[in-house]
């Protein structure tokens, strides 16, 4: 079974060929980041007009380096959401142009289940029921894998992501965009001295909140010597929020009974988090680097468990810049 899996929910136009959901063919990443960096964030309409113009030489790359002619897929997958709607838009109307012209399905993916699904491309055996946290830069949520593509939602952030949080904090620490790994390197050159808050909530609670951290950290900056104290700022940051992970991740673990998380999304390409997470008492896995950010094998992964439970979607398939992860069934047709 080979899938095409495609993703451009947000500066990233990417395109993959997956045998099974579990052997990556081909993976072709284009990165807007360039693009972005001077405006500090990704804007939207210069991300949908750059889709346009990448999405069919990635897709085209993504058959060349697997060695697979077009007429020999099974399916396209595509995330339909969540993320910047005008980019959704782009790689939906392609995958149903793809999809109507060669006579495969098309399969609709979420794109957290896509994040997840990264670990069934690393992971061979792995197979739920297992704990999963997403560290992104749109979603810091904890869930219940069930089954594949069954979860219950455990826990989310009141406010900022993760890793939004690690990109406002880059820009008051006058770093580029995308702050989290440009953060992640200052740190190593400080000391976490500087105390900042740590929010944890309810004590049983598997929410977070980091826009109290966030501001703190903007305050503190105009408080210090930002020549002297930058990368202790940082590190402090940075451990601090890390703190909070681990203790949510302890929460999680006691809560469900479960021994086994996978950590997803962006931020779980950070050192650092994967050094301190040696030290939770359970199974932590997280797909290799190359595949924690945003990627089409990952699509290609989830879209596989679902066309494998009869789930394809119509070619009314519409691009949701906001969508559950439970709310997904609407956008499926049984074949
Ligand atoms: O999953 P992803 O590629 O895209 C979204 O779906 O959001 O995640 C991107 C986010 C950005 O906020 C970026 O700053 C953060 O992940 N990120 C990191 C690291 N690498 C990427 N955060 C902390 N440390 C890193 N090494
Ligand atoms: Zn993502």
């Amino acid at each position: 079974m080979l899938i095409l899996g495609i993703e451009t929910s947000c500066d990233e136009t990417a395109a993959a060929i997956v045998k099974d959901g579990r052997e990556i063919l081909s993976n072709v990443i284009y990165t807007q980041i360039p693009l972005h960096m001077p405006f500090g964030g990704v804007v939207p309409e210069l991300a949908s007009r750059n889709h346009v113009e990448k999405i069919v030489p990635v897709v085209e790359a993504a058959f060349h380096q697997a060695g697979v002619k077009k007429e020999q897929i099974d399916a396209v997958a595509v995330t339909c959401g969540p993320g910047l709607v005008g980019p959704l838009i782009v790689g939906v109307s392609f995958a149903k142009a793809l999809s109507y012209g060669l006579g495969v399905p098309l399969i609709g993916v979420h794109h957290l289940d896509g994040h997840i699904a990264a670990n069934y491309l690393s992971f061979r055996d792995l197979e739920p029921p297992f704990l999963a946290l997403i560290l992104s830069g749109g979603h810091s949520h904890f869930y219940n894998v069930r089954a594949f593509g069954d979860y219950e939602l455990l826990g989310a952030t009141r406010d900022d992501a993760l890793g939004e949080a690690f990109d406002k904090v880059a820009r008051t620490l006058d770093l580029p965009y995308p702050g989290g790994p440009h953060v992640e390197k200052l740190a190593l050159e400080g000391e976490p001295l500087i105390e900042l808050p740590m929010t944890l909530l309810e004590e049983d609670s598997l929410d977070f909140s980091f826009s109290g951290i966030k501001s703190a950290v903007k305050m503190v900056s105009e408080k210090i010597d930002m020549n002297t104290q930058r990368a202790h700022l940082a590190s402090s940051f940075q451990e601090t929020v890390f703190a909070i992970v681990t203790e949510k991740i302890r929460r999680a673990l006691a809560k469900t009974g479960e021994n086994r998380i996978v950590i997803a999304g962006g931020v779980a390409a950070n050192q650092r988090l994967r050094e301190l997470l040696k030290e939770i008492p359970a199974e932590v896995l997280y797909p290799p680097l190359s595949i924690c950010t945003d990627n089409g094998a990952m699509i290609a992964a989830a879209g596989y468990y679902s066309w494998k439970q009869g789930k394809c979607s119509p070619l009314s398939l519409n691009a949701r810049a906001n969508l559950p992860l439970s709310s997904t069934k609407d956008m499926w047709i049984n074949y």
